[in-house]
């Protein structure tokens, strides 16, 4: 019997999303549908339902984060079979088709973008991972500057890769501004296990946190001397300064970027929003597109045995908002409110 797919469908911008049924999507060439067991929200998800940002084709699916069981293998496709255990990243973002999107009980994801969860893992649990992996190895890993919107380039850290061995110290460190974000905590656990040192600025209460990530130290975000103590860390490491990864893109954090940054003799500049348009000629400021080829070999190679020794952690710990689609709204709205170092998690 064919299952019924139901879907939370954006109508219109900046009107609650509706549970209705949706057609049950196939596996095309090199995909994987998968059915949904969790999925998770992002920041972007209600920036999109609000504005209508990004949004190709109405009414709209969309949402990025799926874990669940493989119901269907696309053609060609052999690394995965039928009830797998998968957690993927859903692309609705780019390709705007509606099955792309995660906020339904089945969605299609590419299988470059899809990764055995093991066993001792719940789908709860590794449904935190999926964007902020990707995005994590866009702020790090990409080596040219690409577009990341009209007239914004992309970073290009030119980072190795992560390891699933321990490996020696690269001599090199990088600050995370947004230590406790989803996408900053995993830019530091990934960033730790390729050898890099990295300096943390997050809330007080998150600094075990942070540590826990790999940060060797942390400072507070609402220091008034973060500015300082952040430079003396970094000066006391002994290490290049690759330059900041910010997370968060406030005209706080971008202040005490561009100061950390002079101080220093300048460095990248990786955000997840627009950087300031004027940064100093010693700054390669960009902002990420968290859709790239450049984490399909980590997507392949790293992440599920490194989730199986524990070298990458399911963080931040996911908070649970509900069980079934209709508890997708309110999930939006708790993170439009704001999260502290957790992600926010509808099971199905
Ligand atoms: N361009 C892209 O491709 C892309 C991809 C992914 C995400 N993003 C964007 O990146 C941002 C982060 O996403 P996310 O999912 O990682 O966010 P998140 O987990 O929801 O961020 C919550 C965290 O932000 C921290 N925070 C807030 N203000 C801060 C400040 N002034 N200094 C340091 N930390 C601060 C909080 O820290 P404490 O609780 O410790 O205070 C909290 O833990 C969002 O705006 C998102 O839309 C962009």
């Amino acid at each position: 019997m064919t299952p019924n797919n139901q879907a939370a469908y954006l109508l219109k911008a900046g009107t609650p999303l509706e549970l209705r049924n949706a057609p049950l999507p196939t596996a095309g060439p090199g995909e994987l549908v998968v059915k949904n067991a969790a999925i998770a929200i992002n920041p972007l998800d209600w920036h999109m339902a609000d504005t209508g940002v990004f949004i190709q084709q109405w009414p709209a699916i969309f949402g990025c984060d799926v874990a669940g069981e493989v119901f269907e293998v696309g053609p060609g496709e052999e690394r995965f079979k039928k009830g797998d255990r998968v957690i993927g990243h859903a692309i609705n973002l780019t390709s705007g088709r509606p099955q792309d999107g995660a906020f339904a009980l089945y969605t299609v994801i590419p299988a470059t973008k899809a990764a055995i969860l093991p066993t001792s893992i719940s789908f709860i649990d590794g449904v935190v991972v999926p964007f902020a992996f990707e995005a994590a190895l866009c702020v790090l890993s990409s080596k040219e500057p690409g577009v990341a919107m009209p007239g914004v380039s992309t970073p290009a850290l030119g980072l190795p890769y992560p390891s699933l061995e321990a490996v020696p110290s690269l001599g090199k460190t990088l600050v995370v501004y947004g230590g406790s974000s989803s996408v900053g905590s995993m830019t530091t656990q990934l960033a730790t296990a390729a050898g890099i040192h990295v300096i943390s600025i997050a809330g007080k209460s998150n600094f075990g946190f942070s540590k826990r990530c790999g940060a060797i130290e942390v400072f507070d975000h609402k220091d008034l001397s973060v500015v300082e103590k952040t430079i003396e860390a970094v000066r006391k490491s002994g290490h290049v300064f690759i330059g900041i990864f910010d997370a968060i893109g406030s005209p706080e954090t971008f202040a005490n970027d561009l100061a950390i940054l002079a101080a220093l003799g300048g460095g990248h500049l990786a955000c997840t929003h627009p950087p300031p348009a004027d940064v100093p000629a010693n700054v390669k400021a960009g902002m990420i597109f968290a859709v790239s080829d450049v984490a399909t070999p980590v997507w392949k190679d790293y992440l599920t045995p490194a989730l199986e020794t524990g070298k990458l952690q399911c963080l931040p710990h996911p908070t649970v908002v509900g069980k079934g689609l209709e508890h997708i709204q309110s999930a939006l709205e708790k993170s439009k409110a704001g999260v502290s170092a957790t992600k926010l998690v509808v099971e199905l």
